[in-house]
């Protein structure tokens, strides 16, 4: 695959045994003429975590803009279940089982856990909510990921920050999706909390989804991470398949490494001088 090789994809790729879901092949976009993104590969299989890592402005929010159906490519292609396709809207891509979840959630914090997961789309019958039934299903679907819920009646605002997340993941798995973007999920969350969402994100891929977990963070994205997407500027930098790096590597990529090492020097330099000034 040319576009593979083009931005230093393993040629053959030995991880390659469960479909893709969705592929980014050279994806590029530009707003106003400002280049967001160029030439970006990324690819999610079924059952697999892809981590997508980079720092602020790296591009990451841009790629889930292109594989959610937000924006369209101005370069590359999106191809879905190997064909190539373009996405009207979010909601044609949620059609298409790629379903993401924001960083707001898009959860109403007043209202019942229950309401949430179903959120506009409660069973009815004859005009009826069917409230039982939703609260059974919100009850045993949140039970699936592992968050024993004690009551399905209490404010979803009034959950952690680890387990609000979860309802969001909850719902879009049940609603079908076989492809979860989830869009630094553990970014505002501390180390317990967070584990809760690592945890969930395993769980989803025992359950054959696919699931790109964007984060800065190497260590979320190695505790869970199947492949490594690196993005810098707008550009792919590195892809690592779990076995071609350590959580050391991945620290070091993502820090900047050389940069870093510079950066490290000067911060040295900088205070070797002002001990020389200030010695007697
Ligand atoms: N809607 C937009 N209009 C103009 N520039 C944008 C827009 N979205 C992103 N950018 C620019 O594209 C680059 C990548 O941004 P983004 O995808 O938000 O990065 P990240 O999510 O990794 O922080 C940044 O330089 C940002 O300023
Ligand atoms: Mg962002």
């Amino acid at each position: 695959m040319s576009a593979g090789r083009r931005s230093g994809l393993p040629a053959a790729d030995p991880a390659a045994g469960a479909p893709a879901i969705i592929e980014a092949r050279g994806v590029g976009k530009r707003f106003d003429g400002v280049r967001a993104l160029s030439g970006v590969d990324c690819v999610v299989r079924a059952g697999e975590v892809t981590a997508v890592l980079g720092d602020n402005g790296a591009g990451k929010s841009t790629l889930i803009g292109l594989l959610s159906g937000m924006h369209a490519p101005d370069s590359g292609e999106l191809v879905v279940d190997g064909e190539v396709t373009r996405f009207a809207s979010p909601r044609d891509a949620r059609a298409r089982g790629i379903a993401t979840v924001h960083q707001d959630l898009a959860l109403a914090p007043l209202m019942p856990v229950w309401r949430n997961f179903f959120l506009g789309a409660e069973p009815t019958r004859r005009g009826l909510l069917r409230a039982a039934e939703c609260r059974r299903v919100a009850v045993a679907e949140l039970a699936r990921f592992g968050i024993e819920l004690r009551d399905p009646d209490q404010p979803v605002g009034t959950l952690s920050g680890g387990e609000r997340q979860c309802v969001a993941i909850a719902r879009a798995a049940y609603f079908g999706a076989r492809a979860l973007i989830l869009d630094e999920p553990t970014a505002a969350l501390g180390v317990h909390q967070s584990g809760i969402v690592l945890r969930q994100i395993v769980r989803a891929r025992e359950r054959g989804l696919g699931v790109v977990l964007i984060t800065h963070n190497p260590a979320h994205a190695y505790a869970v991470g199947d492949r490594f997407v690196l993005l810098r500027r707008g550009e792919t930098f590195a892809h690592r398949l779990r076995d071609e790096v350590t959580p050391e590597e991945l620290a070091k990529l993502m820090a900047g490494g050389a940069e870093l090492d510079e950066l490290y020097r000067e911060v040295s330099e900088l205070r070797a001088d002002r001990a020389g000034r200030m010695a007697p």
